[in-house]
């Protein structure tokens, strides 16, 4: 199963929702790895604060590495890409390699995310991969504003599906990951953590649905 985090946008979550995912997955009992899709190597810098993670990190930051992915992921149950703040060639490559693409958005009225050039590419590899899924993840919501309501009527307008976990803004997904911690270590047994078990489930859920889906064909 590889998920990979993707938005052109920057600080959107990628990386804290890649990191936290990939834990949750580990703390289940899975063999993760962890694809640092990003030049600028957060994901990679996160590991290099500790001393070993629950899961594995690699840094692969290139245009066409796709099948090196693929390769890769073939030791592991589970892997989870954290993409670049860009929409290019990586960012294509990510999406191909995806069994689901999660694109993590900020509820902020101003945005133009749904016509955003990483929702054309999701639609466009969807065209060659029908069994690609895809979803929207709310992410660093401010409480229960308006904003953060009227997020989900347009991501129906977008034609994309919005999960239902809303990831909110938390102070503890900051601290957790400057001080290399999962939020699972930095604050145990918080709101934070129920909403990255909930969203871990609502995905493998929704790849799992496929892989059913296609079997029973
Ligand atoms: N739910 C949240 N609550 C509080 N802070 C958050 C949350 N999600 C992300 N942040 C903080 O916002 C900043 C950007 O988050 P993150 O690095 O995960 O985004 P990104 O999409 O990976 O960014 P980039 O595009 O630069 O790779 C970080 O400082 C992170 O700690
Ligand atoms: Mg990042």
């Amino acid at each position: 199963m590889i998920i990979s985090f993707l938005n052109q946008k920057g600080g959107v979550g990628k990386t804290t929702l890649s990191i936290n995912v990939a834990a949750c997955l580990a703390r289940q009992g899975h063999r993760v790895l962890l694809i640092d899709a990003d030049k600028q190597s957060s994901a990679t810098t996160w590991a290099s604060l500790r001393e070993d993670a629950p899961f594995q990190v690699v840094s692969m930051a290139r245009a066409n590495m796709a099948r090196d992915a693929l390769k890769l992921a073939a030791d592991y149950t589970h892997t989870i890409i954290d993409g670049p703040p860009h929409a290019e060639e990586i960012a294509r490559s990510c999406i191909v390699a995806s069994d689901f693409v999660a694109l993590p958005i900020e509820p902020s009225g101003l945005s133009t995310w749904a016509s955003d050039l990483t929702v054309r590419q999701v639609r466009e590899a969807q065209e060659f991969k029908p069994a690609l899924k895809c979803g929207f993840v709310v992410s660093r919501k401010i409480g229960k504003t308006v904003i953060g309501r009227d997020i989900r009527s347009m991501a129906a307008e977008a034609g994309l599906p919005i999960l239902q976990t809303d990831i909110e803004q938390r102070v503890a997904f900051a601290e957790s990951l400057t001080m290399g911690q999962t939020i699972f270590e930095w604050a145990p047994d918080s709101a934070a953590t129920q909403e990255i078990d909930k969203l871990t489930n609502e995905i493998e859920q929704h790849v799992q649905e496929d892989v059913l889906g296609s079997a029973e064909a």
